[in-house]
Order: structure tokens, then C-alpha cells, then sequence
């Protein structure tokens, strides 16, 4: 499973990072980038939720 989060469509708000700091981070551009390549299999549940909670819906998991 793999989190991606579109660029273009992130606004920076920050949730996803206070919510997941081991899934998500900040980068330069103070946009959301994912940790790591690949989610862990511990968690997943986690990714999704937190996916949900993005209010410009730019993370996917998959
Ligand atoms: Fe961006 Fe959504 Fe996270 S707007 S910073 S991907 S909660």
C-alpha cells in the first residue's frame, strides 16, 4: 500500500502531519509528501484515516 499526495491540490493546512507525523511531512514548498515509499502493513488504517481527514481530499491511499 502506497500513500500519495497530488501536489497540486494540497493547500499545506497540515493536518495529515499532526495526525500521521510518521506517514506524512512537510517539504520545501510546505506541501505534504509522504514519509516513507510504502505504508507500512501496521499501519494502513491509520493512512486511510488520516487520508479522510485532509479537507482538500489530495491524499490517496492505495
Ligand atoms: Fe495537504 Fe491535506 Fe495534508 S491539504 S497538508 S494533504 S491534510
Amino acid at each position: 500500500m502506497v500513500a500519495i499526495v497530488d501536489q497540486e491540490t494540497c493547500i499545506g493546512c497540515g493536518a495529515c502531519i499532526s495526525a500521521s507525523p510518521e506517514l506524512f511531512e512537510m517539504n520545501e514548498e510546505g506541501k505534504s509528501v509522504p514519509v516513507q515509499e510504502t505504508v507500512p502493513e501496521n499501519m494502513e488504517e491509520e493512512a486511510q484515516d488520516t487520508a479522510g481527514i485532509c479537507p482538500v481530499d489530495a491524499i490517496k491511499v492505495e
